[in-house]
């Protein structure tokens, strides 16, 4: 694994060696023992969007580490104002050990990538958002002690972590249902890829009921996504009935886990009850963010 682009481009192996990568980091985090990492490695980290939870993970995860994370945003480096990805990308590999990006376009990373000397990780593209599935399945197999032969289920926008939910639960040997209304489905390269998988179930239906019966972790996520803001509105008439609320879980299987990415709008995509009752598991998903990047920049870095 050269890179961390996005989760189609993996295979089974390398996300449970991440997964197990993790797990070793997290215990060894928790034991206050040292990391078995060579130290001064810095993360050059591109923000072009917001983040409170992968910001802090992987500027404290890099520190963690022995190493040094450099924030950039749009508006204090020259991407804001025209420099090139391509000129960024090998500028950035002269100085650093890594990078990371967070992008509109998954062209953008894929860009980055091809002219960068260093490993390139997609820390959230309007395509996928790979960390935050790599954290969810560690959360998953925490708490159930397995993946293979779950059932997973998505309640909402096919939007960048849908289409991760996807590609990262399939390749785990989970079967997945995924709820959206039409004209809000998750990518077309995301569905040709469930399409073709023959080990596990796909199931694509616009009837949250139907998805969610027997599911063993449903996720969901906000209905207008950075960059959509304009959007709100038309989306929240597009998404009524969408809530993963106390009636939607009731169709689930007993121990049904629920996973969102946050930050959560509580009263639309869940409601405020079903977020209490899995406030541990959620929050548990966002602490994850940081073993699992760790595990991912050990594996990219060392
Ligand atoms: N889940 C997630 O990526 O959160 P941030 O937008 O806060 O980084
Ligand atoms: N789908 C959301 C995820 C935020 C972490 C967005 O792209 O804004």
């Amino acid at each position: 694994m050269k890179h961390l682009l996005k989760l189609l481009d993996l295979s089974k192996e390398e996300i449970t060696l991440i997964l197990d990568t993790a797990d070793k980091l997290k215990a060894e985090q928790k034991a206050g023992k040292k990391h078995d990492f060579p130290a001064g490695k810095t993360l050059a980290m591109i923000f072009e969007k917001n983040s409170t939870r992968t910001r802090v993970s992987f500027e404290t995860g890099i520190f963690q580490l022995g190493g040094h994370g450099i924030f950039l945003s749009n508006a204090d480096s020259q991407l804001g104002r025209g420099e090139s990805i391509a000129d960024t990308a090998r500028v950035l590999s002269r100085y650093n050990d890594c990078i990371m990006i967070r992008t509109f376009g998954q062209d953008g990373v894929e860009e980055l990538a091809k002219y960068a000397s260093i490993p390139v990780i997609n820390a959230l593209t309007d395509f996928e958002h790979p960390c935050q599935l790599l954290a969810d399945l560690m959360t998953i197999r925490e708490h159930k002690g397995k993946l293979e032969g779950l059932k997973a289920v998505w309640i909402g926008d096919g939007n960048n972590v849908a289409n991760s939910m996807i590609a990262g639960c399939l390749k785990c040997g989970m079967d997945v249902s995924v709820a959206c209304p039409e004209g809000y489905r998750p990518d077309k390269k995301i569905l040709d890829f469930a399409a073709g998988v023959t080990d596990c179930k796909f199931e694509l239906t616009d009837d949250p009921k139907i998805a969610a019966k027997n599911a063993d972790v449903i996720f969901t996520d906000v209905w207008a996504s950075m960059g959509q803001e304009g959007e709100t509105e038309k989306r929240k008439i597009a998404f009524a009935g969408y809530c993963v609320d106390s009636e939607l879980m009731a169709l689930a299987n007993t121990g049904c886990m629920v996973q969102h990415c946050l930050p959560a709008h509580k009263g639309e995509e869940i409601s405020e009850e079903v977020f209490e009752k899995h406030a541990q598991e959620i929050f548990d998903e966002a602490e994850n963010r940081l073993h699992v990047q760790k595990g991912i920049m050990y594996l990219l870095m060392k």
